[in-house]
């Protein structure tokens, strides 16, 4: 039976970029709702930005820009790495939209309206300084425990105690280095015990159905042994995200509103009229509880309980639909460890791009994927064999050996008909392939590409055996060597219709070859007979392991120069899910790499990488008119072309024909100013206190005009 599915990945936060841990999730995401749909069922597939939270508000303010200019370019960024990634969802949204806002309060007045929502006073460490209070990760002392210097709020990376950040010896904030001091304010609190019996019932359940892996209801039901408290849902201002109805001052925490940005997101598909057969009515018939719908997350392990504890009581409490699935992978390691910036692991999806195939890496991925939480290893060896072994020895291969001949001996055609023998193992190799959409549909993509990767073997086996190149030879041996080509294409078809959801740009090259469009699996029933194909053009190249090491290079390069990354941190999942469930010790969420903070009075990394300084070679230099402080600089900027520039070092260099030539260095990105005397696009570095004690940065000769100054 079709079914209507709405599939969603979990939002990444707008102060952050794309990298390869979430690449796993969008792709194993992604792949599915390809296979669902091509096994004939109906996805709605969307996404967005999670653009709310105190890191997100600081990083803006830090850049001097508002929030929502930060959580717009972080969008573009965002949405084309993942297009570029293959990741076609139908709609990528961003949670600080007025869809979402509409949704949070209907949501919110349903819980409040149904006495599902308290208030009381909760005493906070606040910054006196920067007048806020400080989350768990805006706050860094001694471990009470080990009395390791420089541990967060809320757990020691140390020795993996975790405490109340009140606790912490010597506490400063983050943000401005202050002592923080203890404040007491008002927060408003869902009162979760509400749902405990509900909960407990409603996880056995979706365990039952397979709706939730039995190693997440485990991990849950301990939870659940001294009951649940309630959840402190409120933030005060300062904070960017949504202003809670009737409480002046007081916000959403961002895990409020960020799953409800799954529905927004899918409002606004609905609404958008740009999916065929889906109207604006369709939401509310999504959405209402006991909808025949089914809404299925895609998730990683540290947001497990926001997604089935906070986000279903929620929805229970506002008499909405509950998730039917929440599907939880593991995180990503590379080469066995922890991505890491200094080795250059830490992968950002652009840089990736910028070296290597979306489609290569969605194969490793999928080759390493099981339904299960255990963390997969891009293992860069492995991933180079894979690809080269698999994709291009063992599938496109076929191809390339075989459609020669079939233009130069058979006119571009595939034979009209099979012989017996033929058509048995056709048959077999097509039933036998049938297993995957199984596999797909239950996220065992490691065992699709198996069993994929058999019938491949199958089909060179066959090459092999027959020999066309040799056939060829022989005009005596037409039919039958059209047979063989016939059954290899055939072979080769196959295979690219049951690896299509996950290398679909490959897979879209092969159809065109085969001038075919199939879109269902079931067009694998019967095999392309009597058919003209299109001229072969290559569909896909070997990787050279240069392209890898460039990679891995660039990576440690990127530590500066990437810009999107926060210099704040991410809100703790561990302390967070531990605020309402305070009985048993969680195992503590390693922050991700990004979320560290820098300690007061440093810039970061990358701060200093957000100034593009570049070499500048003075070729025009001369005093302007009707003023006594500006030179005026024409530079050779290398590949940035030729740069105007006005300096105010005339005091210092009276005699400007005397700086031709020379290397000096300049702020090639600063925003372009318009004087009085025209347009100076940079700012020229010197030294000293200004007037006649200025001197000149420049580099050595030899430094080219345009060479980046790091
Ligand atoms: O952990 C994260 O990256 C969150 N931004 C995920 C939010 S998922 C959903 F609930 F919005
Ligand atoms: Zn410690």
């Amino acid at each position: 039976m079709p079914r209507e599915i709405l599939a969603t990945s979990a939002l990444p936060y707008a102060n952050g970029r794309i990298h390869l841990g979430h690449i796993v999730e969008h792709v194993q995401s992604d792949i599915w709702v390809r296979a669902m749909r091509m096994a004939g069922h109906t996805v709605h597939y969307v996404c967005a930005d999670d653009a709310h939270g105190t890191s997100i508000m600081l990083r803006a303010e830090k850049e001097g820009i508002t929030p929502e200019a930060l959580i717009d370019g972080v969008w573009r960024e965002h949405t084309a790495d993942l297009r570029d990634f293959g990741v076609a969802y139908d709609h990528y949204s961003s949670t600080n939209g007025e869809t979402n806002r509409e949704q949070t309060y209907r949501i919110w007045n349903a819980l409040v309206a149904s006495g599902h929502v308290e208030s009381r006073p909760v005493k906070q460490l606040f910054d006196p300084e920067r007048q806020m209070f400080l989350p768990d990760r805006f706050i860094k002392g001694e471990c009470p425990n080990c009395h390791a210097k420089e541990q967060y709020g809320d757990a020691c990376e140390v020795c993996g105690n975790t405490y109340n950040p009140i606790d912490l010896i010597n506490p400063y904030s983050v943000v401005s280095g202050a002592k923080p001091v203890a404040k007491e304010s008002q927060h408003f609190f869902v009162k979760l015990a509400d749902f405990e019996a509900m909960l407990k019932e409603w996880l056995e359940e979706r365990r039952a159905a397979g709706g939730l892996q039995s190693e997440v209801v485990n991990k849950l039901k301990e939870w659940f042994a001294d009951g649940l408290r309630s959840w402190d849902v409120s933030r005060d201002a300062p904070y960017f995200g949504f202003e809670i109805p009737d409480a002046p001052g007081k916000y959403f925490y961002v895990w409020v509103d960020a799953p409800i940005g799954y529905f927004a997101a899918f409002k606004e598909l609905c609404e958008s009229g740009t999916k065929p057969g889906l109207q604006a009515t369709d939401f509310e018939r999504f959405i209402r509880a006991g909808s025949d719908t089914e809404m299925i997350h895609f998730i990683g392990k540290d947001i497990i309980y926001f997604h089935t504890l906070f986000w279903p009581a929620m929805l229970h409490g506002a008499n909405l639909r509950m998730p039917t699935a929440v599907n939880v992978h593991g995180f990503l390691t590379v080469d066995g460890a922890k991505m890491s910036k200094s080795r250059g692991t830490f992968v950002n999806a652009r840089t990736y791009l910028e070296h290597l195939d979306a489609d290569w890496l969605r194969y490793y991925l999928a080759s390493m994927l099981g339904p299960t939480l255990a963390d997969i290893d891009l293992d860069l060896k492995a991933f180079e064999e894979r690809v080269n072994s698999h994709l291009v020895g063992k599938w496109v291969n076929i191809a390339s050996r075989c459609a020669g001949f079939v233009h130069k001996l058979f006119d571009g055609k595939l034979a009209n008909a099979l012989p017996a023998a033929e058509r048995v193992r056709y048959a077999a190799a097509a039933c036998k392939l049938q297993a995957c959409a199984a596999l797909y549909e239950a996220r065992d993509y490691a065992a699709a590409m198996r069993l994929i990767m058999e019938v491949a073997d199958e089909a060179n086996a066959y090459v092999a055996e027959n020999a066309p190149w040799t056939m060829a030879k022989d005009a005596a041996r037409r039919a039958e060597l059209h047979t063989v080509l016939t059954l290899a294409l055939n072979y080769f078809r196959l295979l690219s219709l049951w690896l299509a959801p996950v290398v679909p740009v490959t897979a879209a090259r092969a159809f065109a070859f085969l001038a075919d469009t199939p879109t269902r699996f079931e067009a694998a029933d019967a095999p392309l007979l009597g058919h003209a194909i299109a001229p072969f053009h290559t569909l896909a190249t070997r990787i050279d392991p240069k392209q890898i090491t460039a990679m891995i290079e660039a990576s440690k390069e990127s530590l500066a120069a990437t810009p999107p990354s926060a210099g704040t941190p991410s809100p703790s999942k561990a302390s967070e899910a531990r605020q309402a469930l305070p009985s048993v010790s969680p195992n503590p969420v390693s922050p991700s790499p990004e979320s560290r903070a820098p300690s007061p009075d440093f810039i970061s990394i990358d701060d200093f990488a957000r100034l593009d300084l570049r070499v500048g070679k003075v070729i025009a230099c001369e005093a302007v008119d009707g003023s006594d402080k500006l030179l005026r600089f024409e530079l050779d900027g290398g590949e940035l072309g030729k740069r105007q520039i006005f300096s105010g070092i005339k005091a210092a260099y009276p005699q400007p024909e005397t700086l031709l030539g020379r290397n000096v260095v300049f702020i090639a990105n600063l925003a372009p100013r318009k004087m009085r005397f025209g347009v100076s696009a940079g700012m020229i570095l010197s030294a000293g206190t200004g007037g006649n004690d200025l001197f000149l940065l420049d580099a050595d000769p030899g430094a080219q005009p345009g060479a980046s100054v790091k």
